[in-house]
């Protein structure tokens, strides 16, 4: 639940800003997205475009803005004054170098950074510099998750013949995404029975409840036996509903 409180605190701290946010369109605000929307693309077609991505994305409506993931400071209408502390994605003291990534997210979604870091891709990351972090599955603008129709092909970037990486996982992935979401179906079922108040919830739901936020949680650990054994937990707690 410590997504919950971390979501309501930056609810409130944004409250403001996504109105803000929104006259920034009639010219006022946030100077990052101000001046990015209005920018010519010359050579580097991301300066422009990834400020058109923000516009359309989750983070935005949830008033997430530049500044959170790249620093600056957007009281400032000049790009000197407003980039300072902005730095670009390959330095490595940048927010968004590819291995600090993880940890400007995870600031935020603690819970699913605190997963990632228990997976091999955290520990390849870490060691290598091969393994996924979290814009390879998300985009940079997080603006997309996976759904089990599509998981596969991002998988398959890394993990087919060619590379010899694990080629299994692909079509595993998918599996494991179609279980957690009829869990998800399930449950939110349960759920709204209970919410009509004609039945009282029994024990057995709230420990299937438990088992269910626990697969989720472990899902960013990338551990399917972990992740598939709290499933057919909640799995069995449902059977001891009458
Ligand atoms: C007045 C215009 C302006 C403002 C304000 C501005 N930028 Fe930029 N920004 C640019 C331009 C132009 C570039 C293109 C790169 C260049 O020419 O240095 C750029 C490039 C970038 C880049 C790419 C990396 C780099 O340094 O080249 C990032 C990231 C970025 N800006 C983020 C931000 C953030 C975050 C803010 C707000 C805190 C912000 N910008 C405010 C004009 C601006
Ligand atoms: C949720 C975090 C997040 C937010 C919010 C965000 N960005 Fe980014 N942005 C990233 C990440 C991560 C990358 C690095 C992508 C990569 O390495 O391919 C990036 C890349 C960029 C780049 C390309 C830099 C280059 O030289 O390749 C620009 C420009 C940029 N962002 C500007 C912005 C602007 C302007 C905003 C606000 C309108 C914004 N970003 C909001 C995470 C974010
Ligand atoms: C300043 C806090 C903050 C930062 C930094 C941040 N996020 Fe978010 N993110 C949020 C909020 C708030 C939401 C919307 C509420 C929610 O669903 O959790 C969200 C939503 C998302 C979602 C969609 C979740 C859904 O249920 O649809 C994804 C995926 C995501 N973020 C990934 C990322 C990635 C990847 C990064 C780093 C590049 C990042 N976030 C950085 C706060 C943040
Ligand atoms: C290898 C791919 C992959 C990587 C790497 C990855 N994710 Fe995810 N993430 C997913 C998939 C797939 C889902 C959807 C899971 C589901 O349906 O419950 C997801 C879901 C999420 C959600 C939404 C959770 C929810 O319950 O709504 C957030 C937020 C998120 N990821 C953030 C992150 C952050 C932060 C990182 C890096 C620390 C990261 N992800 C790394 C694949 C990935
Ligand atoms: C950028 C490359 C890359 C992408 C994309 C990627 N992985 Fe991986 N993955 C790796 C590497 C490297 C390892 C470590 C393999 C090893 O140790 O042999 C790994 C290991 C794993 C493992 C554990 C070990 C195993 O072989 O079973 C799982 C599970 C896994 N990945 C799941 C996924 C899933 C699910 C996706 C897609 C949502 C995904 N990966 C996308 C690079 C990637």
């Amino acid at each position: 639940m410590r997504i919950l409180t971390n979501v309501v605190m930056v609810c409130l701290i944004s409250v403001f800003s996504i109105f803000a946010v929104d006259a920034a369109y009639g010219g006022v605000s946030n100077s990052c997205v101000k001046c990015h929307l209005t920018l010519k693309n010359k050579g580097n077609a991301l300066i422009n475009l990834n400020a058109h991505n923000w516009k359309d994305s989750i983070h935005r409506k949830a008033g997430v803005e530049c500044q959170a993931c790249h620093g600056g400071n957007p009281s400032k209408p000049t790009k000197a004054e407003a980039h300072i502390g902005v730095l670009k994605p390959g330095n490595p003291k940048s927010m968004v170098y590819y291995k600090n990534i993880p940890s400007t997210c995870g600031k935020c979604h603690i819970g699913e950074f605190q997963s990632f870091k228990q997976s091999y891709h955290y520990k390849h990351l870490e060691e290598i510099g091969n393994g996924p972090n979290c814009i390879t599955c998300h985009g940079a603008m997080a603006t997309h998750i996976l759904h089990p129709d599509n998981i596969a092909n991002t998988c398959k970037n890394c993990h087919n013949y060619r590379l010899a990486i694990d080629p299994s996982v692909p079509k595993k992935a998918e599996m494991m995404l179609l279980m957690l979401s009829e869990g998800r179906l399930l449950i939110n079922r349960y759920a709204d029975d209970y919410k009509t108040g004609h039945t009282a919830e029994p024990a057995s739901f709230r420990k299937a409840d438990k088992n269910f936020n626990k697969a989720i949680r472990s899902w960013h650990s990338f551990d399917f036996d972990k992740t598939t054994s709290y499933i057919l937990n909640m799995y069995d707690d449902l059977k001891e509903i009458k």
